[in-house]
């Protein structure tokens, strides 16, 4: 099957988003669609598959034109997508999740037996062995919700499949998963269109790239015959700086003290320090409890055992609003959720925690305020038309950014960060390095939850890994390697690990 999008135009409003767009995949391809945040990726892809109009273009298949007016059309005609922000229905079970709308039947009722038989059979091969059918799917973590939704798109069948960001929390183990399918679907003949700002997942898994800067089609590559540093020319039209830009600042005094924290299920015996300016990085596998600490400790969940002090001094902290009044700041790994408040504006997003700051005399002193967000904005190259846009409108990674700025206007005296960089572009995942550099360089005590090694290595000075819930040893990064700290997330002795490492 060849597909064929030519002269593809969209605008929002008065916004340009996508301009004269060309776009072709054929069968057996897994053909990566690159460019900034903002650039109009998933736009395109919502186009192909049916959530959008477009307002101007056409799409072929094999040569014949084709109308796709609803996503229905798109899955008759065998496309299907995975979202970029996750859209399972909360309340439902994850089997009727994969299922909706297409149960299988029996006489005319839905056949359960049968819906979870093959729910069963889509998350094995995902080898997602401990997500429940009968699960309610807002249980389940972001992890485990991206897992459903690739079985779902899997389920569909299709000669098509447009996955926007899939791998974007899942870690490792569960990514060499979803290449083995994707390797497994390109034998068959389907054709993946692969959305990713994971640079080494494109040149991994990737035969072909397009790239899109500012709504427009800039160019189609063979990966083969292309390098990392043309793939950022193209997607940014400059060179960026250092990918992993440098920092100087040696840790000072012991700022954050955790002595055997503990939560009801999910981790025990957490034991850990963070200097000030330092970086701690945490990794491990999904569900291994790394996002389980920083909610403990930002009051977030319950903590059933520990202590914890900040500069020497023991911290009560019963719920996020005591652990801000303490001075710890956190970005959650759940935008959607807990991150942003959809259908409030960049700017009340950006100053939601720091609303005093601007006050005075309990009126919000408008000018203060938006001049501090439009430096967010810049500093943070934050893609808005303007502040007072809803954050809803954003594209996926720049609403990621809007998360960081809200706890830059002031900085805390330990911030927390859970995947701070997920979904971010190669430019803005630089830039978002330098601020956590120049947060560390004012004390800051940052605590990292990340599963990408490759910036877990460059960016912590320790690793803290976890495995199962327990941690399984600090590793100075200067030593660590992704060998390592993949040997020791696994479970793996130290020993092991420093054999890895080797
Ligand atoms: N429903 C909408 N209303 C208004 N503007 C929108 C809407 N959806 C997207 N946009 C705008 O269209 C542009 C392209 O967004 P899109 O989500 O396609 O980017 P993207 O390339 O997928 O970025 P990312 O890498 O961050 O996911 C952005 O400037 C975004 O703000
Ligand atoms: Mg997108």
């Amino acid at each position: 099957m060849q597909v064929t999008l030519h002269g593809i135009c969209k605008a929002f409003g008065p916004v340009r988003v996508l301009e004269n767009v060309d776009f072709n995949i054929g069968a057996g391809e897994i053909h990566a669609l690159m460019g900034e945040n903002g650039a109009g990726k998933s736009t395109l892809m919502k186009i192909l598959s049916g959530v959008y109009q477009a307002d101007a273009g056409e799409i072929a298949i094999d040569g014949k034109s084709v109308q796709i007016r609803h996503t229905v059309d798109a899955e008759r005609l065998g496309i299907a997508i995975i979202h970029q922000e996750l859209n399972l229905i909360p309340q439902l079970t994850v089997m009727e999740n994969l299922f909706l709308g297409r149960e299988p039947r029996r006489f005319g009722v839905v056949d359960t037996g049968a819906m979870r038989r093959q729910a069963r059979k889509w998350l094995d091969m995902l080898g997602a062995a401990r997500i429940d059918p009968h699960m309610e799917a807002g249980r389940l973590s972001i992890g485990q919700q991206q897992m459903v939704e690739i079985a779902k798109a899997l389920s569909l069948d299709a000669q098509v499949l447009v996955m926007d960001e899939p791998t974007a929390a899942l870690t490792d183990r569960e990514i060499e998963t979803l290449f083995k399918i994707m390797r497994d679907l390109k034998a068959r003949g389907v054709a993946i269109v692969y959305v990713s700002h994971r640079m080494e997942e494109i040149f991994q898994i990737c035969d072909k790239l397009s790239v899109l800067r500012d709504g427009k089609f800039v160019g189609e590559r063979a990966i083969a015959d292309t390098h990392f540093e043309d793939v950022v020319r193209l997607m940014v039209g400059r060179e960026i700086g250092e990918r992993f830009p440098r920092r100087d600042t040696t840790p000072g005094e012991v700022r954050l003290k955790v002595s055997n924290l503990a939560d009801d299920g999910h981790i025990s015996g957490i034991s850990f320090d963070v200097r000030a300016g330092e970086v701690l990085g945490v990794a491990g596998l999904m569900g291994a409890g790394r996002s389980e600490i920083l909610k403990a400790l930002f009051g977030a969940s319950r903590k059933t055992a520990g202590q914890i002090t900040l500069d020497g001094r023991a911290l009560d902290i019963r719920d996020p609003s005591s652990a801000i009044g303490a001075g710890i700041g956190f970005v959650t790994e759940d935008r959607k959720s807990q991150g942003l408040v959809l259908g409030m504006s960049v700017r009340e997003n950006a100053t939601l925690v720091h609303l005093n700051r601007y006050a005075r005399l309990g009126v919000v002193s408008d000018s203060a305020e938006r001049a501090a967000v439009a430096g967010l904005i810049k500093q943070l190259r934050i893609r808005t038309r303007d502040a007072e846009l809803d954050v809803k409108a954003l594209s996926g990674g720049n609403q990621q950014k809007v998360v960081f700025a809200k706890w830059l206007a002031e900085p805390p005296k330990v911030l927390l960060l859970d995947e701070p960089t997920r979904g971010v572009d190669v430019g803005g995942k630089a830039e978002i390095y330098t601020i956590v550099n120049q947060l560390a360089a004012l004390g800051v005590a940052i605590v990292m939850v990340s599963s990408e090694l490759p910036e877990v290595l460059a960016m912590s000075d320790r690793i803290l890994v976890m495995h199962q819930g327990r941690q399984n040893g600090i590793f100075a990064a200067a030593d660590a390697t992704q060998e390592s700290i993949m040997t020791a997330a696994t479970g793996g002795t130290p020993a092991q690990a420093a054999m890895a490492a080797a």
